[in-house]
Parts: structure tokens; sequence; C-alpha cells
């Protein structure tokens, strides 16, 4: 699973979300990768339009109906919405919204990548049963120094704090990725994927970085 997080940066503007995500669906195709993208929440419908699994940055737990400015899960599937990151580092919220979440996902058939910032909430949040635990230490977010190699064991200690919790759930880390051969690290390491955000979107070549990112996934015999 390779995440590509656009966050809201200036490069995914307006029309390049729709041009990052094509750049991304092109090579999917190419080596077979599993890509997901996440684009701002008023870009989602447009980009998931195109031949890519898209998932949304956040959600709420508001009802449908007489709600407003929340991201409701089952108006975002109908927009062919795959699954949601919950609980980014840049977007915390409370144990009980996270419960209610995960579980409101689940009923939907939506995927969850719950977000955590170290080896406890892990533990803690592993138990919850989302599809994935993306482990991100927000010190690394943004950095170039990717998690992989500046704090391997972080990704060791949550890919054994997540087989403890005794259900489905896998392991994605994230944080400074930048290179594949971060990626290879990450996935040497036990993680089933990444999630990446400034490697790609402020590259200079998106197919390029995303490329290369896919290239460590196959060659690790992952998708
Ligand atoms: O969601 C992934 C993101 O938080 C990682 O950011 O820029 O370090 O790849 P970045």
């Amino acid at each position: 699973m390779f995440i590509i997080n656009f966050k809201n940066y200036e490069e995914i503007a307006g029309t390049n979300s729709i041009r990052l995500a094509k750049a991304a669906s092109k090579i999917a195709k190419k080596h077979k990768t599993r890509i997901v993208v996440c684009p701002p929440l008023h870009l989602i419908s447009e980009v998931a339009k195109l031949p890519v699994v898209v998932f949304s940055q956040h959600v709420d737990n508001a009802k449908i109906g007489s709600s407003t400015g929340f991201a409701v899960p089952e108006l975002l599937k109908t927009s062919n919405v795959g699954g949601s990151l919950v609980n980014h580092s840049e977007h915390r919220i409370s144990y009980q919204e996270i419960e209610e979440i995960i579980f409101r996902l689940r009923n939907l058939k939506m995927v969850s990548v719950l977000c955590v910032r170290d080896v406890d909430e892990a533990t803690a949040y592993a138990k919850l049963g989302p599809d994935f635990i993306a482990i991100e230490p927000p010190e690394l977010i943004g950095s170039g120094k990717a998690v992989s190699q500046e704090k391997p064991e972080i990704i060791t200690d949550s890919v054994k704090a997540v087989k403890e919790a005794g259900n489905a759930t896998r392991l994605l880390c994230g944080a400074g990725i930048i290179s594949g051969e971060d990626v290879r690290k990450a996935l040497d390491l036990g993680a089933d994927g990444i999630l990446v955000a400034s490697g790609i979107v402020k590259s200079k070549d998106w197919e390029k970085a995303i490329e290369e990112f896919s290239l460590a996934f196959k060659n690790a015999g992952k998708i």
C-alpha cells in the first residue's frame, strides 16, 4: 500500500491534483503497484473520477442530512472514495471520535488508515481493528529524514504491537520518506506500506518520483 497524501500543498492546487493523480494512476498500472491518492476535500470527487484509488485525508462522524462543513463518509463513498486517513498528526481527533469513525468506515466497507505518533498509540489503537495503523513520528514529517532510517526501531516495535492486537490490522509507516531506498528499508523492517507527502508532491518530476517508490515495492515483492 503506497499512499500519497497531497495535503494542502500549493503544488497540488486546482487542476494539479488531477495531474498528480494521473501520474500515480499511470505508474500503478505500469508496475501493478497499489497506489492510493489523498487529495484535499474540495478536489476529491474530481480526482475520484479517474482510474485511481482515492482516500480522504479525514472524515467526520457527522450525520447525513442537516450537518454543515463536515466530511461525511457515506457521501464520500457515493463519490467513489474508498477510505480515509483518520487522526492524522495534522488533524488529530479524540479517542471516542476515532472509535466511532473506525466502526462507521468498517460498516461502509471503506478502508481505515488510523494514524499514530508513537508505539504506545499503535498498541492502544490497534485494538480498534482499523485496516491499517500508520506510524508517523511528527518531528520527522516534512523533514526529509525518513522514519525508516532515523528511527527503524519505531517501525519494528509498531509491527510487533500491531501483531499482538491479534486482528487483521497491518502496519504502514510515514514521515520523511524521500527515496526508493527509504521505502525499501521500511518494507524490510516489516511495514506493509508507506505514506508519503512532500517527497512526491514537492519533487520536480512526479512520475519519476512515484516510479522510484513503486520499484522499491516491486523489488521487495510487495504491491
Ligand atoms: O501522511 C503522510 C505525511 O504526514 C508524511 O509527510 O512530507 O514527511 O512525507 P512527509
